[in-house]
């Protein structure tokens, strides 16, 4: 190559250096400027004896949430290790607040139950600032906004796509096809509320007859689902089937159907979600004609996932539960669809919480 030449391929080298340099620097800083933290590793954890870890709740309002709260309380216990607990008390404001004191109290690492998909990303980018692992349990945040193994360590808990279209085809069956359904809907903007409605609605969809008739959120509470279906029950007469994002809302829906004089599980079909003592019984009584688990029992798991993660283990970013499918007789299809999942209610209400 002739000096002319390579001083001109060095010329447009050093340009395009330049250039790379200076769209790569614009790029970082309006990347930093949008608060994203994408490019830096997870968090990792010191190997210690003991840790502090902070468990953020959403609310206390039903047994479920208790339940939750239990197994974390008494598996911190049985490790001896600290629980710095918070109760957002329903709001996701709080909640955002709760992770931020975490935050200050340094704690080791977070357990968080986003009560809502959208505002708590916020929170778990800024653990990510702070440098303390992550991991949700049960609910999720909106994926758009942050990403477990990017943002979070993992998503731990159930399907709750799956958990609506098992849901859904249970009442295909059962109705044959043909429905009127009021559907109670759990918290809006929470990732169990947002996949169980996906998941009924993919699951009738190849059932003409199967039509939502009214859909309301009953904020995943007894007394709020018992008024949203009164309300919606008195313009949608009817109805007759009641799907229920959580046990809680269904037994709220069951209270209002006996006020009204009608018999649950002959005037009223009901499908629910969770798995809790009430809903149980009344599966045993025929009152509700499916009930799929959803366990909160997430202490072990969440306490050997710390432990795993402090050993260095490669954790999968999406830590399923395995969900069981209650009815009051499992019959023969009932085995044959959902297999070693199909469980009678009756055998279930031994450990039911
Ligand atoms: O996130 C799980 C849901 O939240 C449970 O179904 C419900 O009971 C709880 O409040």
């Amino acid at each position: 190559m002739s000096k002319k030449n390579k001083d001109v391929f060095s010329t447009v080298d050093s340009l395009n250096r330049r250039k790379f340099i200076f769209t790569s620097g614009t790029a970082l800083v309006s990347f930093t400027l949008l608060g994203g933290n994408a490019f830096s590793a997870l968090p990792k954890l010191k190997k210690k004896s003991k840790y502090k870890v902070g468990f953020a709740q959403t609310e206390s309002n039903n047994p479920w949430r208790l339940a939750q709260t239990k197994s974390m309380k008494d598996t911190a216990a049985e490790y001896g290790w600290d629980l710095v607990y918070t109760d957002a008390a329903g709001s996701a404001a709080k909640q955002v607040s709760d992770v931020r004191s975490m935050i200050a109290q340094r704690v080791d690492v977070i357990l968080l139950a986003p009560r809502e998909e959208k505002p708590l990303a916020v929170a778990v980018k800024e653990a990510k600032r702070a440098n303390i692992p992550v991991f949700l349990i049960d609910r999720n945040v909106d994926q758009k906004l942050a990403k477990a193994g990017e943002d979070y360590v993992a998503f731990v808990g159930s399907d709750f796509v799956k958990e609506g279209r098992i849901c859904g085809e249970v009442c295909a069956k059962v109705m044959n096809g043909n429905a009127k359904i009021i559907e109670l809907q759990g918290t809006t903007g929470s990732s169990p509320a947002i996949d169980r409605g996906k998941g009924f609605a993919e699951a009738i969809s190849s059932f003409p007859n199967m039509n939502i008739v009214a859909s309301q959120s009953g904020d995943f509470a007894r007394d709020k689902g018992r008024q949203v279906f009164e309300t919606l029950y008195q313009s949608h007469p009817e109805a007759d089937l009641v799907y229920s994002h959580n046990d809680e809302m269904t037994m709220g829906a069951i209270a209002a159907l006996e006020a009204a004089g009608k018999v649950p599980g002959k005037d009223v079909m009901l499908a629910s979600i969770d798995g809790t003592a009430d809903a149980a019984k009344a599966v045993m009584a025929g009152k509700v004609i499916v009930c799929v688990e959803c366990s909160p029992k997430f202490g072990p798991k969440a306490f050997e996932l710390i432990k795993k993660l402090a050993n260095g283990e490669n954790i999968p970013t999406n830590v399923g539960n395995i969900d069981r499918v209650f009815t009051k007789d499992n019959p023969k299809w009932i085995r044959d669809k959902y297999g070693e999942l199909a469980m009678t209610a009756k055998d279930y209400l031994p450990e039911a919480f």
